[in-house]
């Protein structure tokens, strides 16, 4: 299994162990991805996204009682109350679905306060259940299109794709949702789990940790690279121009979305997962081109640059053929890992110290004060 970076530099707080945690081990030699002990590769294999979402914040696998009950949970929290409906129908038609969920999940923490008392784990389902909902009924809606609020799909992968799409999934794109559901679940201590537990840390509320996530996943460094990574892949039509296009960008020293790890050293585990489901979906659709660019890019990475496909970089492909609008790929990540960001905010309770670290300072000496006369122009 793969090795993680090791640096000397602890700018951005690389290398740097900030907490412990019980949920998720990422990059640990000879072990890989887990969580709560499990490797991502059985739980992508053989769970669904209820069980491992039971199993990040129960830190046990359900049994079939439990699992039923937690499904009937996240079932009922689909419901949109009225006041949000009337609040995402005022957002402007043409803003960004991270926009919508950031404000629409702040929004529930008004009309839906956490509970005195509450562990976060209330919440914590309430938010997993809605989401779909919240992104579902905006995005529909402002394209003036019918929104399956009353949804059949049993599971939570099929109430994403018939939200996100209008449309029933086929079983392939269930399947597919379900296991980028539980790719994109946990992560350790990213960019917006770790701001979720700064926030946490300061005894705020749950909704306060889960809005300010998804302002920190929404970069194109974090969950963003996933939606810039398809408009890269579109923007070539064949593998030769896209082994061209990607020598000259990275001549001209330009990132590559979907590419690299601030933790993992060689490969990203979760990239294989995804990239099958990629080509299972093309092979289904009958349409190899996109897969095919994508396996170019993928290949001329690792030549010029050593550089590999993280898990951003085939789920554009794998959305993309199961007909998902490239604005809704970022958003599909929150819908995800909210989850872990529960646990984390959780765990971050259990056990509370303010995050609060030190700053190298940079800057002048003490110097005594200029009066404003003394200041020039
Ligand atoms: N494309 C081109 N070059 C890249 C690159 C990419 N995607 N990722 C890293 N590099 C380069 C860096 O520019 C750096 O080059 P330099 O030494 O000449 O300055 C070198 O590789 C080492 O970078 P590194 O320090 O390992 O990266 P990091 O830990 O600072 O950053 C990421 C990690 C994820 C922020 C970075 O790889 C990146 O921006 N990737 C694209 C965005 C993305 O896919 N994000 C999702 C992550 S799951």
């Amino acid at each position: 299994m793969g090795k993680i970076k090791q640096s000397k530099d602890t700018t951005g707080l690389r290398g740097v162990r900030a907490g412990n945690t019980a949920i998720c081990t990422v990059g640990v030699e000879g072990v890989g991805l887990l969580y709560r002990g499990y490797s991502i590769e059985d739980l992508a294999s053989k769970s669904t996204f209820e069980e491992v979402t039971y199993l990040l914040l129960n830190g046990e696998l359900p049994t079939k009682k439990q699992l039923d009950e937690w499904k009937q949970k996240l079932k009922e929290g689909r419901y949109l109350p009225e006041t949000i409906k009337e609040i995402l129908d005022k957002f402007p038609t043409d803003a960004h679905p991270m926009d919508v969920l950031r404000t629409g999940v702040s929004a529930l923490g008004l009309i839906e306060p956490e509970e005195e008392g509450d562990t976060g784990f209330n919440a914590a389902v309430r938010i997993l259940g809605i989401l779909p909902s919240i992104l579902g009924y905006w995005y529909l809606k402002s394209q003036g299109k019918e929104v399956p609020l009353d949804s059949d799909e049993e599971t939570f992968a099929g109430y994403v794709m018939h939200m996100i799409t209008g449309r029933k999934p086929t079983d392939l794109e269930r399947q597919m949702m379900n296991v980028s559901l539980i790719l994109y679940a946990e992560h350790e201590f990213n960019a917006s789990t770790f701001t979720a537990r700064v926030c946490a840390s300061t005894l705020s509320d749950f909704h306060s940790c889960i809005t300010a996530a998804i302002g920190t996943l929404k970069g194109p460094l974090h969950g963003g690279a996933n939606e810039k990574a398809y408009y890269l892949i579109s923007s070539f039509n064949d593998p030769e121009e896209a082994i061209k296009g990607i020598k000259e960008k990275l001549a001209k020293k330009e990132k590559i979305m979907g590419f690299g790890h601030a933790v993992y050293a060689e490969r990203d585990p979760r990239n294989a997962i995804i990239k099958e489901w990629a080509r299972k979906l093309s092979e289904e659709k009958g349409d190899m081109k996109l897969y095919e660019i994508s396996e170019a890019i993928e290949k001329t990475m690792w030549e010029e640059k050593r550089l590999f496909a993280n898990l951003d970089f085939y789920s554009a492909t794998a959305y993309h053929m199961a007909g998902i609008e490239t604005r809704m790929f970022t958003p599909i990540f929150v819908l995800s890992r909210s989850s872990g960001w529960a646990a984390h905010i959780i765990e971050q309770r259990q056990n509370n110290k303010l995050i609060r670290p030190l700053a190298n300072y940079v800057g002048p000496e003490e110097r005594p004060y200029v009066p404003i006369e003394e200041r020039g122009e």
